[in-house]
């Protein structure tokens, strides 16, 4: 039976550190780390995310400032206020929430963020240096699989890793990731052929696909460490993810349950990337 990983836990861990750090930034420097994140329209699971992000900013000290736009909101008005907040030195992170009504451009939106202040690391340039390897920021749900993996122990390098799906903001910097640290990486998605027998051969398996309990205990290999970021609903509105856990967890060693792995990470991450930013933005080494 898998040993289970907990986001809670581990997310309460690196908060805890989050807001030593931003206590001691505060105390030594006066800096307090600003986060600006703007919705446009009312999406009901957007206003939970920016409200989780308004209570996460609180709970570690950082200024928090909210944008709660019209659905109404013109392209223009949109790209003046990012404009107005790529030039406030007390805003360090700037993040628009997604997704965004269908007449917003929403690729010129998030490159209009000043690189050095996209905390969700969206930006070209940002994107280009994860490729790289030099970079400063990562995007969050990615950032949060690999604190997990590391606070258990996992050693990457060598490893079989397959990530199904290829997403901007998941499996494709996932990937990078993983082969940072030297894991052997396959990118699955929806046009691969015999993708049972790919993720059978994984060592480490990270699913970002999008349908609930996609992978079956047939997919997966014994021992296999298995990351779950799928958030769906099943059949009977209950929460679940893109794995079936009651099949696969008594074949893994190591498993994410949905909700409670990598969904309590992504939100830590943004305010790591804050930080992380604010420190950046005034010349202090991390
Ligand atoms: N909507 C859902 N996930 C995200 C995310 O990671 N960043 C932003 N900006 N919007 C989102």
């Amino acid at each position: 039976m898998a040993q289970i990983i907990n986001g809670k836990e581990v997310s309460a861990k690196v908060r805890e550190n989050l807001k030593k750090e931003t206590a001691d930034l505060l105390e030594s420097t006066g800096i307090c780390p600003g986060l600006a994140v703007i919705l446009v329209g009312s999406d009901p699971a957007s206003q939970v995310y920016v409200r989780n992000k308004h209570l996460a900013c609180e709970e570690l000290g950082f200024h928090s400032f909210e944008y709660k736009l019209s659905e109404n909101t013109t392209q223009e008005q949109l790209l003046d206020l990012i404009s107005v907040l790529n030039k406030n030195p007390k805003v360090h992170g700037i993040l628009v929430q997604l997704p965004l009504p269908d007449h917003l451009d929403e690729q010129s939106v998030l490159y209009a963020i000043a690189p050095e202040k996209d905390v969700d690391a969206f930006h070209p340039m940002n994107v280009g240096k994860i490729m790289i390897g030099n970079y400063e920021v990562l995007p969050c749900t990615p950032a949060g699989v690999m604190e997990l993996l590391d606070a258990s122990g996992v050693e990457i390098a060598g490893k079989n890793c397959v990530v199904i799906g290829r997403s901007n903001i998941v499996g494709k910097p996932m990937s990078m990731l993983l082969l940072q640290r030297s894991g052997t990486v396959t990118i699955c998605h929806s046009k691969t052929k015999n993708l049972a027998d790919i993720c059978a051969q994984a060592d480490i398996l990270v699913v970002a696909i999008g349908k609930p309990k996609f992978v079956t205990a047939d997919m997966v290999k014994e021992g296999a460490i298995v990351i779950d970021v799928g958030i769906n609903r099943d059949e009977n509105n209950k929460l679940c993810g893109d794995v079936d856990f009651e099949s696969v967890s008594p074949k893994a060693s190591l498993i994410t349950p949905v909700p409670g792995g990598v969904g309590p990470m992504t939100i830590t991450m943004l305010m790591k990337n804050t930080l992380r930013a604010a420190k950046a933005q005034n010349g202090i080494k991390d």
